[in-house]
């Protein structure tokens, strides 16, 4: 006889319908043999700035946000990129500021930062 299974404890305030209130994956992926990709592109660098700027403001965790590494995500020509569920918004950053205003607009507040869309045209 197996003991029964406890369902996970949804965070408080949630439906449990959703862990984290928002999710973000930065594609961190390195090609070799000079083949264009994100990590040529100062990923790293904005993947550790959201993340680090994501704690800061007290918004990481269960229910809140939740900052990942991704390998390719298939969009490496607009590189580097983002993409933030659930609303699947793809980014294309530059630099420290570009990550600051996606988390304090979009992280924070749910509202998208237009000017740093990926264009919708641009896969691999
Ligand atoms: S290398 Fe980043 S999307 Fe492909």
């Amino acid at each position: 006889m197996t003991a029964p299974q406890t369902p996970d404890t949804a965070p408080a305030g949630s439906s449990g319908a959703s862990y984290y209130e928002r999710h973000i994956f930065f594609c961190l992926n390195q090609r070799k043999g000079g083949e264009d990709c994100c990590a040529d592109h100062r990923a790293q660098e904005g993947f550790d700035r959201c993340k680090s700027q994501v704690k800061a403001a007290g918004l990481s965790g269960p229910g809140k946000v939740r900052v990942n590494k991704a390998g390719c995500l298939d969009r490496c020509a607009a590189g580097p990129v983002a993409v933030v569920y659930p609303e699947a918004v793809w980014y294309t950053y530059v630099d420290a500021n570009d990550i600051d205003e996606i988390v304090d607009s979009h992280l924070k507040n749910g509202k998208v930062v237009e000017r740093l869309l990926t264009p919708v045209h641009l896969g691999r």
